[in-house]
């Protein structure tokens, strides 16, 4: 396996870095203590990986098995269009989760915890990096008019509510946020990583399996602090409790169901040769992987409560419990994590400002749906923009104003308002219409 490393040009390496002195301001202190934390790893180096010897052929769609695709100009425009909207959305995930991981990663308890979490938020800095050298490695002249140079200012200059996916424009109240983003957030990312490892696209082929590697480590520094989390609730503690993940989960659930992009696509990717899966059946793959998590959670909340039960006596437990709502050995359905019914709180995809309920219900009135969707949120989050914005456009579309789907594009969001320059601070908030192509990761 050969693996290279490349720079950007320097003004581009350099624009990195002043975004990271911004953004990541913390990045001296990783590397400082690096060893201390990781002492195994390889140093931290910010630059594009590629793995030269991927699959040569095409893996899936129209053209598979043909020589897969060196540059973006062998393609038709609308199917390097398609690319680009992918290697533009990758991009602002990755540079938008840092600002969003910034905003409380002082105020964990933990500080192993916390250099996880740094960790990696350098690596989602080397992950934006590696989308960037994509952008500038190749002519995307097919795609677009757009220089290089252009887009790279364009993703930089984004902040939280500018992004091209509504996740990355939610603020995190606390540093439960980060680590539960981690397991559920960085998890869509690791579906995506995995479908864009086949890609028609060589160069992006080529990105994928470091990114893969980091993406595994992002997963653990969410799911192990959920597990002692879980492990210190059962024995009555009182500084993370199963009800808090509980109402974090359910924050994020949902945003991450529609980083897949609409039930219906993904169709297209997958006859370009770009994904192996459409759209739906990733989703629910994904879903079913959290719900694996969320078991586990569950068990390890048991066992650690009731320390003499075997395994499976743990699962009988966690079944009583769970499924027929009994109260066992001190252990009630309060105590133990419940996964949020697939349209609960959803506004993009088919079930978007369908009024579903936590465990499947409908609703038929908007005031007492946000109400219970409320009682399954964070308070902090209740009291943010975002879930003012979700309100608004529920009352909307239920009164007849808007469609859903409309309202589906339509989410308030931070706009560059009077200039393009990267340093100006004049953004404000509008409710503005996004890209209509680029609304999801698997956008279709
Ligand atoms: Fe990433
Ligand atoms: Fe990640």
């Amino acid at each position: 396996m050969s693996v290279r490393a490349t720079e950007l040009p320097k003004p581009y390496h350099q624009a990195v870095e002043r975004w990271r002195d911004t953004y990541l301001p913390d990045y001296d202190l990783l590397i400082e203590q690096w060893d201390r934390f990781f002492p195994r790893d390889r140093p931290f180096r910010l630059c594009a990986y590629r793995e030269c010897d991927s699959c040569a052929k095409i893996e899936c769609g129209e053209r598979k098995g043909e020589e897969k695709y060196v540059q973006v100009g062998e393609m038709g425009s609308d199917q390097a269009g398609h690319l680009l909207n992918a290697v533009r959305a990758q991009a602002s995930t990755e540079f938008g989760s840092i600002q969003q991981h910034q905003l409380t990663l002082s105020r964990a308890q933990d500080e192993q915890d916390q250099f996880w979490i740094l960790r990696m938020m350098a690596e989602e800095l080397r992950h934006g990096y590696q989308m960037l050298h994509l952008l500038l490695d190749d002519d995307w002249s097919a795609a677009t008019q757009r220089s290089g140079a252009d887009m790279v200012e364009e993703i930089l200059s984004m902040r939280t509510g500018s992004h091209l996916l509504g996740t990355f424009n939610i603020d995190f109240d606390s540093f439960v946020d980060n680590v539960v983003f981690c397991a559920m957030i960085d998890r869509v990312g690791k579906y995506q990583l995995s479908m864009q490892k086949v890609s028609a696209y060589k160069p992006m082929a080529e990105s994928m399996p470091e990114m893969l590697r980091e993406e595994a480590f992002h997963l653990a520094a969410g799911v192990l602090p959920m597990r002692r989390w879980a492990e210190q609730a059962a024995k009555d503690s009182v500084y993370v409790t199963m009800a808090m993940m509980q109402k974090v989960t359910n924050k994020w659930l949902p945003r991450a169901l529609e980083m897949f992009g609409h039930e219906q696509g993904g169709a297209t990717n997958l006859r370009y040769g770009f994904k192996p899966m459409v759209n739906a059946e990733a989703q629910q793959a994904y879903y079913r992987e959290v719900g694996r998590v969320l078991q586990d959670l569950n068990l390890r909340f048991i066992r650690s409560r009731v320390p003499e039960l075997s395994h499976g006596e743990a699962v009988a437990l966690c079944r009583r419990v769970a499924q027929d709502g009994e109260v066992v050995r001190g252990i009630g359905p309060e105590h133990l994590l419940r996964q949020p019914h697939s349209e609960f709180f959803r506004r993009r995809g088919e079930p978007a400002f369908s009024m579903v309920g936590f465990a499947g219900e409908t609703f038929d009135e908007p005031e007492t749906y946000l109400r219970h969707v409320l009682s399954h949120l964070p308070e902090t989050y209740a009291a943010g923009r975002d879930f003012k914005g979700y309100a608004t456009l529920l009352h909307q579309v239920h009164s007849g104003q808007l469609e859903a789907q409309e309202a589906a594009r339509k989410t308030p969001n931070l706009s560059r308002v009077g200039g393009v320059c990267p340093c100006s601070r004049a953004v404000r908030w509008v409710a503005g219409v996004e890209s209509e192509t680029v609304t999801s990761i698997g956008a279709c």
